[in-house]
């Protein structure tokens, strides 16, 4: 199954060809013009700058080959050289059939499958997540299961920060605050421990971690004692070990139930302190190879190419105060990965800030024979900001919570229902399950729309509208098509199938959408290649304007004769699968009705 764009691209190529000119130059892509063209191809041009020749002549002879040719329906010279297509109708009734048919709705599943590490979201214990955090999230599930769809067999891994500096604050702070705690710290009365910990709950790392940091800030010495009791925690001491258990436990029950509010989910909650007992025989490893220098007190690896245009810091493998750092854990995790999953793509869904660590690692692993040259991937973005222009900050001006966050959100949802008069005859319970799900709607797709590399502003309001680019404007989309098939089925159980072939295309509007359920499999692809989910969320956009163009320009249940109102209602009940896929992969959801 190829899209159209293939299919013409081999046409075109063939003709570029049969005049003696290289093939490449046929390629198609689509029109920029879709009021003149579905396809164009402006490969004269490049042709006859390539062999000396006139464009336009050039384009006319290929467009003389191409006549007659049941593929298209038009072929036509525009300004130097470009050449403008229209797609033939029977192609098109045929291609239609085939996505109509095809259970993924004309998304194609990849040639070689590989196995893909995504390492996305991020999260740090008692550290209240921040905006990269979310985005972090938010992209990484969409390319989690994009590929996955693909056919690529995918693993999420949260990556859980629960090995640093935080970890030792947390321990003194601890420790400080309450003798019982200080006690399982020093193991005084360990048949007490589990009574003690119990104690230790979330609210209590919420309220210690923000003070412990803006303490370390200023008091030096402070700041060493957190010091000393990371690189004692690291060092295996009983007592901090059990602190740290409970720190993590605590953490991770919290954060696993905010981002599955947002149908997030990982496969795997490794952290930073999974590898630990891989990093001794990694610096020996390393020792051996002859990577490692010293440098004040601390041990390095220098990763500086000749050529670079500005310096890179080495990899800080050990501090001077004897502890593994953050590119320590990272190097030791891509061995992890390689003993225990050997991938062959890993991706870093991480903010862009953190572009030269990660350059840095990877450089390093490289060196060290951990990972294939280029198989590490920084997929970098940009943040989402405030109306400041800086990132986004809760109105007390803290960092933002997961939980305020969703819980901010799903008021407005609501809001808007109410606003809209839409879902208010339901069940309560139904009621707030679709305002939850134009919550997540309106949050993800506000930031997957978006190239990721872009930074936004965080503007509710325009997130949550139902008209424009938007989350809920897509759900509204796809549950109206819903309701128009459920009226179908009321009357004609089997509305909704056609035998490929059996299209009726004629209508302008119906030629459009099927054009637009072709572009699909490009969209995807592209998001694929350039790990960019917005290619989708752009598709999954204009399906959704096509469709509310044929909606009101066909008619569909009172269609002028049984074989149109049987094709419209495939039509619809195929742009509803795909919007759902194109969806899924954004990781939004979609409710039943509204
Ligand atoms: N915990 C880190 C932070 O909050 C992000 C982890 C990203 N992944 C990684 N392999 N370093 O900045």
């Amino acid at each position: 199954m190829t899209d159209l764009i293939a299919a013409l691209s081999e046409a075109v190529s063939a003709a570029f060809a049969a005049s003696g000119l290289p093939a490449q130059h046929g390629r198609v892509t689509a029109s920029d013009r879709p009021d003149l063209a579905d396809f164009q191809c402006n490969g004269a041009l490049a042709a006859a700058k390539a062999v000396g020749r006139n464009p336009r002549e050039i384009a006319t002879e290929v467009v003389g080959r191409l006549a007659g040719d049941p593929l298209f329906s038009s072929v036509e010279i525009a300004g130097p050289g470009f050449i403008n297509l229209r797609v033939g109708d029977a192609a098109l009734v045929r291609r239609t059939g085939e996505i109509a048919a095809d259970p993924s709705a004309g998304l194609p599943p990849v040639a070689a499958p590989r196995r893909v590490l995504v390492d996305y979201g991020g999260p740090n214990v008692a550290k209240p997540m921040h905006v990269g955090h979310l985005r972090a999230s938010i992209i990484g599930e969409s390319l989690k299961r994009l590929y996955r769809r693909r056919g690529d067999t995918v693993l999420g891994d949260a990556h859980f920060g629960d090995w640093g500096f935080q970890m030792g604050l947390l321990i003194v702070a601890a420790g400080d605050e309450d003798p019982r705690w200080r006690a399982v710290a020093e193991q005084t009365a360990p048949d007490q421990d589990a009574e003690a910990l119990a104690t230790l709950d979330l609210a209590t790392l919420d309220r210690l971690y923000p003070m412990a940091a803006a303490r370390a800030k200023d008091d030096a010495e402070y700041r060493d004692r957190a010091r000393l009791a990371t690189a004692e925690l690291q060092g295996g001491k009983p007592g901090y070990l059990a602190l740290w258990r409970r720190f993590t436990e605590v953490s991770q029950v919290a954060l696993a139930r905010d981002f599955h509010a947002l149908g997030i989910d990982f496969d795997l909650w490794k952290g930073e302190s999974t590898v630990d007992p891989l990093i001794a025989p990694m610096i020996e490893d390393l020792k051996a190879k002859d990577l490692l220098a010293e440098d004040q007190g601390a041990v390095i690896l220098r990763v500086s190419r000749q050529g670079d245009r500005r310096e890179l810091p080495p990899l800080l493998v050990i501090s001077s105060a004897g502890s593994a750092m953050y590119g320590t854990t990272d190097l030791a995790t891509v061995l992890d990965r390689k003993d225990s999953f050997d991938p062959h793509l890993v991706l870093y869904c991480v903010d862009q800030r953190q572009a030269d660590h990660f350059e840095i690692v990877f450089r390093a692993a490289y060196l060290a024979g951990y990972a294939a040259e280029g198989s590490l991937e920084h997929i970098g973005f940009g943040t989402m900001n405030g109306t400041d222009g800086k990132p986004f900050k809760t109105r007390a001006g803290g960092v933002l919570k997961l939980q305020d966050l969703i819980g901010m959100t799903t008021e407005k949802a609501r809001e808007r229902l109410h606003e809209a008069g839409l879902g208010e005859a339901f069940p309560p319970e139904e009621f707030e399950e679709i305002a939850r799900k134009v919550a997540v709607a309106a949050l993800k797709f506000a930031d997957l729309q978006n190239f990721r590399g872009t930074s936004y502003v965080f503007d509710l309001d325009r997130f949550m509208s139902f008209e424009g680019k938007t989350g809920p404007y897509l759900l509204y989309q796809a549950v109206r098509i819903k309701s128009l098939l459920r009226k179908a089925a009321e009357t004609d159980p089997s509305a909704g199938s056609v035998g490929e072939g059996a299209f009726v295309i004629g209508e302008a509007a119906e030629r459009d959408l099927a054009l637009l359920l072709d572009a699909f499999d490009h969209a995807v692809c592209e998001a694929y290649d350039k790990r960019a989910p917005h290619f989708i969320a752009e598709h999954a956009y204009r399906l959704a304007q096509g469709f509310s163009k044929f909606y009101a320009a066909c008619p569909v249940l009172t269609a002028p004769d049984d074989a149109t109102r049987a094709s419209r209602l495939t039509l619809s009940a195929t742009t509803l699968r795909q919007l759902d896929i194109a969806l899924e992969l954004l990781g939004i959801e979609t409710p039943e009705r509204m």
